[in-house]
């Protein structure tokens, strides 16, 4: 099964997709991580992409889709996948389209979160993740059960994305609307778009996800 999680920043894609690679042992597919890894290692795509996410604009088409289909050669991708962040404009539904047909495979299911974009600010400026393992927190809605100590892995040291602030935020949501929602009718016109309410609990997300997957 391979489905693209489509939504605003902060709609819950990467809450859900981690869930769902642990649930079904599909594998997360996140351009985000992807170009994040890559100003880590500052690596000539990172060096380009950084002050573009800093910023909260999209990176070019070529540099994220030449990643994408790089990672979509893995051999653990056929498994299944979740594409969280991607495509984010038409030009990269487009190329998804043929990267897929190239490698003899399909997508199955497009599925929106849909939310409530006042909430969408507080819930990126909140985030936090574990700096060792990468798990997920907020200040309001998940914080560790013991404070300052990472429920999975016991590390104390804990970090914020760059772009989490809320001049940032507005850009990536304004983008979002502006080049990414137009993509929609491109996959609603194959009939594979299904709707989430993105502001239920996270379970609730999931469980509805799921009913989706299982063809409920
Ligand atoms: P990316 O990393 O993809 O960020 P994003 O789309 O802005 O999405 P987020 O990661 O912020 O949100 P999310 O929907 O995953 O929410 P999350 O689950 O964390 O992209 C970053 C940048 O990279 C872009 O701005 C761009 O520059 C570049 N980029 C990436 N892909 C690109 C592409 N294809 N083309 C061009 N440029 C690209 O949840 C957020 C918070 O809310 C968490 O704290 C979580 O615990 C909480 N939460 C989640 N669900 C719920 C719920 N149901 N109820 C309460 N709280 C919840």
């Amino acid at each position: 099964m391979n489905i693209i999680l489509l939504g605003p920043p902060g709609a819950g894609k990467g809450t859900q997709a981690s869930r769902l690679e642990q649930e079904r042992g599909m594998v997360q597919l996140s351009t985000g991580d992807m170009l994040r890894a890559a100003v880590a290692a500052r690596s000539p795509v990172g060096m380009q992409a950084k002050a573009v996410m800093d910023a909260g604009d999209l990176v070019s088409d070529e540099i994220v889709t030449g990643i994408l289909s790089d990672r979509l050669d893995g051999e653990d991708v056929k498994r299944g996948f979740i594409l969280d962040g991607y495509p984010r404009t038409t030009a990269q539904a487009q190329s998804l389209e043929s990267l897929l047909a190239l490698k003899g495979t399909s997508l199955d299911h497009v599925i929106e979160l849909s939310v409530d974009e006042d909430a969408l600010v507080e819930r990126i400026i909140g985030r936090f993740s574990c700096a060792s393992c990468g798990e997920g927190y907020h200040d309001i809605y998940k914080q560790p059960a013991v404070p300052n100590v990472c429920d999975v892995c016991q590390s104390e040291n804990f970090r914020r994305r760059p772009d989490d602030n809320e001049e940032t935020v507005r850009n990536r949501l304004s983008e979002y609307r502006a080049k990414t929602e137009p993509i929609l009718p491109f996959y609603e016109a194959k009939g594979l778009v299904s709707r989430v309410d993105g502001m239920a609990p996270i379970v609730e997300v999931n469980a509805a996800i799921e009913r989706i997957l299982d063809g409920g």
